[in-house]
């Protein structure tokens, strides 16, 4: 057992830059990129993958082969793969292509939804709610993503009583989780512990999942400060690529090989082969003409050493003769 804080305790992590990431580049990922790269991460430990978005492909381009990627890419045993869907035809499309379970989405926020899904808030439930059923008649699950969870960059704070509410409403519904969404990066960890407690305490049965951006730096502090407070399942996304297009100032996720890195150095076991992680994420300047935001990725892991400078060995002589 690891003498560290975590102890082997199980972490399960939510890739999502498939979606979340690549929703928000302004190139078009090839769909046999994209395959290949789903392939890759499923052989990395990643409990589930989120592979894309089955939203209207006037509103998000880069996303618009979504059901040609969920149809070719390979399943691993042991990896949940879901995708995001806003509304019926959305859900009808990814039930089509064989999706294991469906993430809804709805955002906690009135102007964001107004902003994102174009729908006021009442309406996007009684969308959703239909969408339950078809992913009930279907025999699929479903969880509900509520983005702003923590705040809006609209409307400043959500009250958490809101944010409980639209968590009851769903879990009333049959969602077999829920994730609460940081979109732009407004969490911080006194928060996330009180919101993570909240729905532990309130709903002990549902899977809840937190999903941070690193906007304001404080990604990292808010996966711990949800850890502590008795979650066990983040979204991340590789290279800490992803935004919400429609919501001013968002940026990445959290980055998935950072917090495999952190986590287990901290004695959590998140069943995650990092050189392989790193080796996936290694892939994204090429697909995406620029660099990630990963520090691992170009740091390197904590013990990646480095060989000692030529004149090393002139520099110890010197050092050993003056010290006598
Ligand atoms: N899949 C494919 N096409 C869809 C679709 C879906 N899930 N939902 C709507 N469409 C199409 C409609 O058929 C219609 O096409 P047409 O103009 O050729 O007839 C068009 O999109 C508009 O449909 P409408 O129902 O009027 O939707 P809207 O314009 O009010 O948009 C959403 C609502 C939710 C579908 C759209 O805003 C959307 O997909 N947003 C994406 C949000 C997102 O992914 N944000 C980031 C992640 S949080
Ligand atoms: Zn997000």
């Amino acid at each position: 057992m690891s003498p560290w804080a975590g102890a082997g305790r199980r972490v399960h992590i939510q890739e999502v830059g498939t979606r979340d990431g690549f929703q928000s580049e302004g190139v078009f990922v090839p769909t046999e990129e994209k395959i290949a790269l789903v392939d890759a991460l499923s052989l990395t430990g990643l409990s589930k993958i989120e592979v894309s978005a089955f939203v209207s492909p006037q509103a998000i381009p880069a996303l618009r082969d979504a059901d040609e990627v969920l149809r070719r890419i390979r399943r691993y045993p042991g990896v949940v793969y879901t995708a995001l869907v806003p509304n019926r035809r959305g859900a009808l499309r990814a039930l089509e292509a064989g999706v294991d379970e469906l993430n809804l989405v709805m955002s906690a926020s009135e102007s964001h939804n107004l902003t994102n899904l174009r729908m006021t808030r009442a309406h996007s439930f009684r969308a959703l709610a239909e969408v339950a059923r078809e992913a009930q008649s279907a025999g699929r699950a479903f969880t509900i993503s509520l983005s702003c969870s923590f705040g809006c960059p609209m409307e400043g704070d959500v009250p958490q009583a809101d944010v409980l509410d639209w968590v009851a409403r769903f879990l009333d519904l049959g969602a077999s989780g829920v994730t609460l969404a940081d979109t732009t990066g407004m969490a911080h960890p006194g928060q996330v512990a009180q919101l993570t407690r909240a729905i532990s305490e309130g709903w002990p049965a549902a899977e809840l999942s937190l999903h941070f951006h690193n906007t304001r730096g404080m990604g990292l502090a808010n996966v711990i400060a949800g850890i502590d407070a008795g979650a066990t399942r983040f979204d991340t996304a590789l290279g800490g690529i992803g935004g919400c297009p429609y919501a001013p100032g968002a940026t990445g996720n959290v980055c998935t090989e950072e917090v495999v890195h952190a986590l287990e150095l901290m004695g959590f076991a998140t069943g995650v082969d990092l050189p392989r992680l790193l080796v996936a994420s290694r892939r994204l300047p090429r697909l995406l003409g620029h660099d990630t935001p990963s520090q691992i990725a170009k740091a390197g892991c904590r013990l990646d050493l480095h060989p000692v400078p030529p004149e090393f060995d002139a520099i110890q002589a010197r050092a050993r003769a003056r010290s006598g």
